[in-house]
């Protein structure tokens, strides 16, 4: 068993335990986006971000990629922490200022502005329907393609994949396809309602290629 301890209390888990697995145990909450508990961490959001605590100084690291150490010291809540998610989160609303998991959490941490363009990418490349794919269903039909700006999920050559079972999980897990926002403008990223009482429409010749469709229709890949 490895001890630590989490915001002033410490606690033992198995060794290979995250700090955000060890948390949660404890029942302290830490917001994760990209992390699902039967998918392998990723680390890409940083939403889960807690402060470790080295001698006088402390690093932000990710929570859900970093497995517990004997002796650390985690704090989960503090300014700086706080501060620094908040930016996060501005930064993931203005990729998708349409997905209501992120101004849901944008709301409960007090975000109320957004200083960064708005790119209204329907995705925050969280990985979460590729690895859904290929660690749930053992299909791969989708994957990333692309580098930098131009990264994004996409099936091979565009097409429907063969591989693809049918079984909707990419687009039932992806924190901006789920759970839409409905609102009709989102130009400074941040919504203040909920007029999300609609269900996410579906696509007549759905694909479940993981995209969003709204009244412009599908995006084709
Ligand atoms: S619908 Fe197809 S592409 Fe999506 S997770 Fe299932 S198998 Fe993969
Ligand atoms: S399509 Fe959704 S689940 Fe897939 S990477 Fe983008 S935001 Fe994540
Ligand atoms: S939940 Fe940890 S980086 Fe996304």
């Amino acid at each position: 068993m490895v001890e630590l301890t989490i915001d002033g209390i410490k606690t033992s888990v198995p060794e290979g335990t995250t700090v955000l697995e060890a948390a949660r145990e404890m029942g302290i909450i830490i917001p994760a986006l990209c992390y699902h508990p039967g998918l392998t961490p990723y680390g890409a959001c940083r939403v889960c971000i807690v402060e470790v605590v080295k001698g006088s100084q402390s690093l932000l690291e990710a929570s859900c990629t970093l497995p517990v150490a004997q002796g650390q010291t985690i704090i989960t809540s503090s300014a700086k922490v706080s501060q620094a998610r908040k930016v996060i989160i501005e930064l993931l609303l203005a990729a998708c200022p349409n997905s209501k998991t992120l101004q849901d959490l944008a709301a409960s941490m007090g975000v109320n502005r957004v200083r960064f363009k708005i790119k209204d990418k329907n995705c925050i490349l969280c990985g979460l329907c590729v690895r859904y794919c290929k660690e749930q269903m053992q299909s791969g039909g989708i994957g990333f393609v692309g580098r930098g700006t131009s990264r994004r999920v996409a099936t091979a050559f565009g097409e429907t994949p063969e591989e693809c079972r049918n079984c909707n999980g990419c687009e039932w897990i992806c924190p901006v396809c789920e759970r839409a926002c409905m609102a009709g403008s989102l130009t400074d990223g941040v919504c203040g309602r909920c007029l999300n009482l609609a269900p996410v429409e579906t696509c007549p010749v759905c694909t479940h290629c993981s995209e969003a469709v709204g009244s412009s229709g599908h995006r084709v890949y």
